[in-house]
């Protein structure tokens, strides 16, 4: 089925209390970068509300427990590590660091009926993956999966050599205005003015074909804006056309592959729930394009918090008017990615909700056209 693109259908996004920054449960989110988590020391992180104390065993394998003791809720980050388990410094309970159960009770005596082994800490499945150690948050509490958590998202790499770079920033304001400002193609030229990538006179008329994924959609593969320098740069350094692909997929991932002959470059942003008003934006590449020229590094680490800093400005600003108005209206077709996205969270809390499979709001390729 082919949507048609009208112009200018305007449609307004959940209220409050429907889907509004609902959390999205069932799903792997970075919590820490790797390198934070260092020796036998403990460390703190905030997902979707659920405070996690995190660290690595004996063998360097990370764990992540809820940062609450069971006992008298004393922040089990203020404990320390004691082999294979994390000792709550109240009273030294010690519990199993990859499984929250309890070992350990100092203040049992022999005759004691209490079994500790059927006490438990809130844990949650925890993987490295691109320099980042991941959370399966299934639940609030920590409770165990009735079954094993799915793959962790991985970054596509294309070659078996290529460079990394990380950028992170906290954006003051709710999941969903942070993730829908991640597929938001018309700020742009207002936003991100410069006079290398975007300006108010480059704005021209755009049309990109889109399909569904499993749990997101995908702008199929394009010939980049011809408005923005680095694209321009890209095929002066490479001499090939490159094409781009951009993915979006819940809860919060957008991934973006450029390829030009056999060189390519691979990122994915994340914008992670911390708190009800606080996301974290992670922002991971990977490359193999003229590696030894620094040019994607000085993109990378130059041009790329200019960028982030100017959306965290736009966030800043836009929640003092969200204070007054909650609801937003979102029009065709430039606002069309973000209407599924509400339509996709809906649809995938209605699943979880009737334990049906879950319906894509995204019926079929369908062409937006919008200018930016
Ligand atoms: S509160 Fe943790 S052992 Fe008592
Ligand atoms: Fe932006």
């Amino acid at each position: 089925m082919v949507y048609d693109s009208r112009p200018m259908n305007e449609g307004t996004a959940p209220k409050p209390g429907e889907t509004a920054d609902e959390m999205l449960w069932g799903f792997w989110y970075p919590a820490l970068r790797s390198e934070e988590l260092r020796g036998r020391k403990l460390a703190r992180a905030m997902l979707l509300e659920t405070p996690l104390v995190l660290g690595r065993d004996a063998v360097g394998k990370p764990f992540a427990l809820r940062d609450v003791c069971p006992h008298r809720a004393f922040p089990l980050s203020f404990g320390q590590l004691q082999g294979e388990t994390v000792e709550c410094a109240y009273h030294g309970w010690q519990f199993d660091a990859h499984t929250g159960q309890c070992r350990h009770i100092p203040s049992l005596t022999a005759d004691s009926k209490l079994k500790c082994e059927r006490i438990h800490a809130g844990s949650f499945p925890c993987e490295e993956r691109d320099g980042y150690v991941w959370a399966f948050m299934a639940n609030a509490e920590g409770h165990a999966l009735a079954q094993a958590a799915p793959p962790v998202p991985e970054l596509p790499v294309l070659s078996p050599r290529y460079r990394t770079a990380h950028l992170a920033a906290d954006l003051p304001c709710g999941m969903d205005q942070g993730i829908i400002g991640l597929m938001d193609p018309a700020h742009g030229p207002f936003v991100h003015q410069a006079w290398w990538w975007r300006t108010r006179r480059s704005i021209r008329d755009k049309a990109k074909n889109f399909e569904p994924i499993p749990g997101g959609f995908r702008m199929s593969p394009h010939a980049p804006s011809s408005n923005s320098a680095p694209y321009k740069i890209l095929k002066l350094l490479t001499g090939e056309p490159s094409t781009t692909t951009i993915d979006f997929m819940l809860p919060n991932q957008r991934f973006e592959l450029i390829r030009a002959g056999r060189y390519w470059f691979s990122s994915r942003t994340t914008v992670t729930p911390v708190q009800r008003d606080l996301c974290r934006l992670d922002f991971v590449a990977a490359w193999n394009i003229l590696p030894w020229i620094p040019v994607v590094p000085f993109i990378i680490h130059v041009l790329g918090p200019r960028f982030i800093r100017q959306d965290v400005e736009v966030i800043k600003k836009q929640a003092l008017g969200l204070k007054y108005e909650s609801r937003m209206m979102l029009v065709d077709d430039a606002d069309r990615p973000a209407r599924w996205y509400f339509e996709l969270k809906a649809a995938h809390l209605e699943s979880r909700r009737t334990g049906q499979p879950m319906s894509h709001p995204v019926a079929g390729p369908v062409t937006l056209r919008w200018r930016s």
